[in-house]
């Protein structure tokens, strides 16, 4: 009886937590379509894109901010000595003056967790 209700428990517990740890993950085909829509008109994704407005974003996940050859990038972004991961992209994502300042992007931020998410999984998308 002990052991029925330990697979009882564990698998209630599996049940609960699994969506909590998935809807962390975000959704990249999702993503894609919110950068269509809020993204897309000042940056290239296609490798070896040229830049728009902003730098392509092509192998921009894990890398050094500031890395686009020939983009002329803000002072801000490149004294920040950032690392784009998905910490600091979700707060780049959420509030971009905050996290560089005197930076030259200019876009509002995803108040909600989800777009940021989605959009950092369709990110990390854009690699070989
Ligand atoms: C109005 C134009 C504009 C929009 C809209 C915009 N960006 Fe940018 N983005 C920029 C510019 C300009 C920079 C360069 C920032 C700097 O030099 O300070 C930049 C930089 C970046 C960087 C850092 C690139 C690097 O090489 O270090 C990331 C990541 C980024 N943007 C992601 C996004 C995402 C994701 C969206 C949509 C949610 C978005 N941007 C929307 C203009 C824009």
């Amino acid at each position: 009886m002990k052991s029925v209700l330990k697979v009882i428990s564990v698998v209630i517990f599996t049940c609960v937590l699994f969506p909590l740890v998935a809807s962390a993950e975000g959704d990249a085909a999702v993503g894609e379509n919110t950068f269509k829509k809020k993204c897309k008109i000042c940056h290239t994704t296609v490798k070896g894109d040229k830049a728009k407005i902003g730098p392509n974003l092509y192998g921009i996940h894990d890398r050094k901010a500031g890395q686009f050859v020939g983009y002329k990038y803000s002072k801000g972004i490149i004294a920040a000595d950032l690392t784009w991961d998905d910490a600091t992209l979700d707060a780049y994502l959420l509030k971009p003056r905050d996290v560089v300042k005197r930076g030259k992007m200019i876009f509002a931020g995803f108040r909600k967790e989800k777009d940021r998410n989605n959009v950092i999984a369709y990110l990390k998308t854009l690699k070989d």
